[in-house]
């Protein structure tokens, strides 16, 4: 008995080591060998976070953010910030319950820090200076270390000049993998979406052209990359499902990703499974967001499908443009798989009672100033003046997203997962569990949120980073004491 448990044991430790290596036709957890052709994702693989633990349970790794010089735009050299040479930075896949210690050295020309994006870290490694750590210096190191303790997709990116650093290139998925998640979902890709600001030599576009017209609209790059490359391509067999795992890293851009005769099944967002898989047209995904879905090609052998990036109306004048393909796939010149049936994708998640949860009313605001500059913020008070709102240890709140200006708001919040309770007066069709919600022009979201444990001063800012940077942040102080604070009154 003992021993048959040993080797299961075992064979979970094997599948997880073998997990963080090996090609990417061979990542997922599960024993078949992918179908798809030899190197079917070479142009989109990631590199891998190598563990340098030798104990299953703690993934060890090194990160170094240094300025490099890529060929983003063929032959034309650019100079970016990156994790370890790359962009994106390489890829932590971690099982759920591992110990993650991240030994982080700082080589880029200014300060900088690490924040775990939706991973329910403790609040000394949420990566907020002046918060949860000081800025790690130019040529100084920091370590990070904590328990991933749930499965999903997640990601991670600098938490100083944020717009600046991950506009420059600063962001690497983060996935945790859980074993008794059902096997044989598809051959498993992570599609790390983002897009970059270039001049036409290939330089970085640094200059803030419309000043703060420029910046209320938020940044966008003028080149959408996938995996940090233009317009790759995959070689993919058809009928044979595929589980992608997408993760939106740019600055300010929302993402609608079509593939026209095709659909996509939704399964998880940002905090891992949903409830029930839901059919959609196209991926969505305001800045911060994560969806994994199935995705199954169905063409001639030989055919080509784009995959598009089409205008979403997240305010004025977003939707005059033209579309983009971000990304192409190439059916292999072979006869269709036939797929087994999917297993079963339900997840059971209980609604937060929110019979005596405090209200709390976030108004999204901005503030013209008499330079003709702004100021966004939070119930008129931008991020430099706002008092902490309050919640206790054990609280549950239901707040309320009014948004009063032209564009919408990803709105993020650190260290706990939130339910959707509305949008616009409209409950969603699944529940999940999210960081990050979008508020629409003239919109009203509304979230409860469960502050169960890990006190501490926790951030929750406009995931449009230049929103963030020109004041629509906030923290929220979590734990006893000041039970008066409450929500900043205006
Ligand atoms: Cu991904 Cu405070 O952010
Ligand atoms: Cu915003």
């Amino acid at each position: 008995m003992r021993s048959r448990r040993w080797s299961w044991l075992a064979w979970i430790v094997w599948v997880t080591a073998c997990s963080c290596s090996g090609s990417r036709g061979e990542t997922s957890a599960k024993s078949q060998p992918s179908p798809q052709p030899i190197d079917w994702e070479a142009e989109l693989r990631l590199p891998a976070a190598e563990d340098l633990a030798s104990d299953p349970h703690v993934f060890e790794t090194q990160l170094t953010a240094s300025v490099v010089s890529l060929e983003i735009l063929q032959g034309l050299p650019t100079e970016v910030y990156a994790y370890n040479g790359s962009v994106p930075g390489p890829e932590i896949r971690v099982a759920k319950g591992n110990r993650v210690v991240v030994h982080f050295t700082n080589d880029l020309p200014e300060p900088t820090t690490i924040h775990w994006h939706g991973v329910r870290v403790p609040n000394d490694v949420d990566g907020v200076p002046g918060v949860s750590q000081p800025e790690v210096q130019p040529g100084e190191t920091y370590t990070y270390d904590f328990i991933a303790p749930d499965a999903g997709t997640f990601w991670y990116h600098p938490h100083v000049r944020s717009a600046e650093q991950v506009g420059a290139g600063l962001y690497g998925s983060f996935i945790v993998t859980d074993p008794n998640e059902p096997s044989d979902l598809g051959d498993e890709l992570s599609l790390v979406l983002s897009d970059i600001a270039l001049e036409e030599d290939g330089q970085l576009d640094t200059s803030l052209l419309g000043g703060a017209t420029e910046l209320l609209f938020g940044r966008e790059g003028n080149v959408l990359l996938v995996n940090g490359k233009v317009d790759p391509k995959l070689i993919a067999l058809g009928g044979r499902r595929q589980r992608w795992r997408v993760i939106n890293a740019a600055r300010t851009r929302y993402y609608q990703l079509a593939i026209a005769g095709h659909d996509f099944l939704r399964f998880g967002g940002d905090g891992g499974m949903i409830e029930e898989p839901v059919r959609q047209d196209t991926i969505v995904l305001a800045p911060s967001e994560r969806a994994e879905v199935i995705f199954t090609p169905s063409a001639a052998p030989g055919a080509t499908l784009p995959v598009r990036w089409v205008p979403y109306d997240r305010g004025f004048g977003s939707t005059i443009r033209d579309e983009v393909e971000v990304m192409r796939i190439e059916l292999a010149d072979q006869a269709p798989f036939v797929d087994a049936p999917l297993p079963p994708l339900r997840r059971t998640i209980e609604p937060i009672d929110v019979a005596s949860a405090r209200e709390v009313l976030l108004e999204l605001t901005q503030n013209n100033l008499e330079d003709g500059t702004f100021a966004l913020g939070i119930n008129g008070i931008p991020s430099w003046e706002a008092p902490p709102l309050h919640a206790d240890l054990g609280e549950t709140q239901v707040w309320t997203f009014k948004n009063t200006i032209d564009f919408a708001h990803p709105m993020h919040l650190h260290g706990f997962f939130f339910q959707v309770l509305s949008m616009d007066g409209v409950p969603p069709a699944v529940r999940e569990w999210k960081d990050t919600v979008d508020v629409h022009v003239d919109g009203e979201t509304k979230i409860a949120v469960h502050f169960d444990e890990r006190p501490g001063m926790w951030m929750l800012h406009c995931h449009i980073l230049d929103h963030a940077e020109s004041g629509m942040m906030t923290m929220v102080h979590v734990g006893d004491g000041d039970p008066g604070a409450g929500a900043p009154k205006h």
